[in-house]
């Protein structure tokens, strides 16, 4: 027996009969293809404007509106939920009809023009194709490894990589071996996607992407997202307090998914309870990612990284004249946000920067301009090319420090002001001088819009996380205490100027680009890639270059830009 069940595609309230305008209109919203927020923003219009908006599919319905194309693709969907037949005088239409009855604020006639065709156009037959054409057009490879293919920092398929970012974390929390496989999978399937030139509103398009096949969870989870606008899984472990919870602790500097996940089990779910239960054994860092939670959970804007690398800049040409400090990392590839600044500090002549470090933090320490630091000598050995195993031979050996640095809050403050008068070269003088008045007294924080919208996956997790401390209970002692200085997260690099076209690459991401070129490097040309140098097996030879470009020369690969290399 058929339950009356099935005859529901949907439950929930209906209008309230005395507020429903068009009598003779009942209106049903197929869910395919609509996000589920403007599914109920459409709805709650509607019902406002007096029409009457059902969520039971029934032989009362009146007219059946979708983003589907067709009406056999609007009857099919409706087929194998129904126990009757779609009465021939229900009218079947687009989303114009809708928008436009809104716009009205008037039941519209139904005209041809609403009407979905029974069957689609040749021009949406060919859809694909042309897709396809794009495809070409734009030169989208469908490459072996990611640093073949060019990576925008912007590209239109961010819903699908999104959702993927959340399951590639989720694997990445559970930490075991074969999560971390799941999560490598996951993300080589968004670094496809990440590169691909267009629009993916089919399967087809996507379905014989290299870094696609056999990924089959990947595959379902792109079509659920094309057929109903979200994806239920991730939104069930996005909404979960795991997830929530793992991501929140995770966002602590010095904490990642073994201790967050430690936390968790002992049955913390919050940073009080973590201060509580763990106040003895809580490392420096973490004990200062509690503290400056919030602030380093503050996406860094480019300006502000700019004002560190100009401060940090201007006492390091004071110690040791001609010295360079650039700005790597996301921001270099083109981030307007990031977690952190990433700042290569080099000289042209070779070795002169290797007691930099000490004289700069020193100096930088007297000025208060250091909440932590954390350095690391230079260890680096040609040897090591031939000695450590290639994966080994990955990590970075230079000097450096991983610092959280002060950011005088007026100085953060003056130059937002300068963004909106473009009055720039004098006040960024300003700005410097007052960055470095650190006990200066505090400013609004209304001064600061730091809430823009930021279309990155990244920076929405920091986002969240800010929210889930929000949304916790208060401590009022410790939440009371204003600093006037943002705490940024800061790391120096010390590089001599022989290997800094190596550092640069390495420096400048992403994290799967440099992942991918490694592997080309391995597996192509028998060739070990790292921060330091490229070396040659074949020939037991260390290869120089004077700019990344050459490296690349080396590799045998076309040039990527840094704005390219976003995968
Ligand atoms: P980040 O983790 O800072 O990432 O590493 P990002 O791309 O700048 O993005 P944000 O900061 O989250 O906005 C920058 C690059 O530096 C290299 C990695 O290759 C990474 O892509 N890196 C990072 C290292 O070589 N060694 C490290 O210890 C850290
Ligand atoms: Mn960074």
């Amino acid at each position: 027996m058929l339950s009356h069940k099935k005859k529901k595609l949907k439950l929930e309230t209906s209008t309230d009969i005395s507020s429903i305008r068009f009598r003779n209109v009942t209106i049903f919203i197929i869910p395919i293809r609509i996000q589920r927020l403007r599914l109920e923003h459409m709805k709650k219009l509607a019902r406002r404007k007096g029409f009457e908006i059902t969520d039971i599919m029934s032989e009362n319905v009146t007219h059946i509106v979708s983003e589907l194309k067709t009406k056999n693709e609007v009857l099919e969907h409706v087929a194998d939920k129904l126990v009757f037949t779609v009465p021939s005088s229900c009218e079947i239409l687009s989303m114009q009809w809708f928008v436009d009855c809104m716009e009205t604020e008037s039941a519209l006639p139904v005209t041809d023009k609403y009407r979905l065709p029974s069957e689609r156009k040749d021009e949406d037959k060919n859809e694909s194709s042309t897709d396809e054409r794009n495809v070409e057009k734009t030169e989208y490879k469908n490459a072996k490894y990611a640093c073949q293919r060019s990576t925008p920092f912007h590209h239109p398929n961010r819903k699908l990589t999104d959702a993927l970012e959340v399951l590639e974390k989720h694997a990445e929390f559970l930490t075991d071996d074969q999560n971390n496989a799941r999560a490598l999978a996951f993300r080589k399937a968004t670094a496809a996607l990440k590169a691909y030139p267009s629009e993916i509103k089919m399967m087809n398009q996507v379905e014989n992407l290299k870094d696609l096949k056999g990924g089959q969870h990947c595959k379902q989870v792109i079509q659920e997202i094309l057929d109903e606008g979200f994806c239920s899984e991730v939104e069930r472990i996005a909404g979960s307090e795991w997830y929530k919870v793992i991501l929140m602790f995770t966002g602590v500097f010095g904490c990642g998914p073994v201790t967050a996940k430690k936390w968790f089990d002992k049955g913390c779910r919050s940073l009080e309870d973590v201060k509580k239960h763990f106040v003895n054994s809580l490392s420096r860092e973490q004990k200062i990612g509690i503290e400056y939670y919030s602030d380093l959970n503050t996406p860094v804007r480019q300006k502000e990284a700019e004002l560190i690398r100009q401060i940090v800049c201007d006492e390091a040409v004071r110690i040791l004249p001609e010295t360079t400090v650039t700005i790597t990392g996301g921001f270099s590839r083109g981030k307007e946000y990031g977690h952190d600044v990433d700042l290569l500090i080099s000289h042209p002549e070779e070795s002169k920067e290797a007691d930099l470090l000490h004289k700069l933090l020193n100096k930088l320490k007297s000025l208060n301009l250091l909440l932590y630091t954390s350095t690391k000598e230079n260890n680096y050995s040609e040897s090591m090319y031939s000695t450590t195993e290639p994966r080994k031979g990955h990590m970075d050996h230079y000097a450096r420090c991983f610092s959280v640095f002060k950011l005088s809050k007026s100085a953060a403050a003056v130059s937002d002001i300068n963004d909106v008068n473009s009055e720039n070269k004098k006040n960024s003088l300003d700005n410097i001088s007052k960055a470095k008045q650190s006990t200066e007294k505090d400013i609004s924080d209304n001064a600061l819009c730091l809430n823009e919208p930021i279309g990155e996956q990244s920076i929405r997790d920091q986002q969240i996380r800010e929210q889930s401390i929000r949304d916790q209970p208060i401590n009022k002692s410790d939440t009371t205490i204003t600093n006037c200085f943002f705490a940024r997260r800061v790391d120096l690099i010390f590089v001599p100027a022989s290997q800094y076209p190596f550092a640069l690459l390495g420096w400048t991401g992403s994290r799967m680009f440099i992942r991918s070129i490694r592997d080309y490097s391995r597996k192509e040309k028998n060739m070990i890639l790292t921060s330091h140098g490229l070396y040659d097996k074949t020939t037991n030879k260390l290869l120089t270059a004077k700019d990344e470009r050459e490296i690349f020369q080396h590799l045998c690969l076309e040039y990527r830009e840094p704005g390219e290399r976003n995968c």
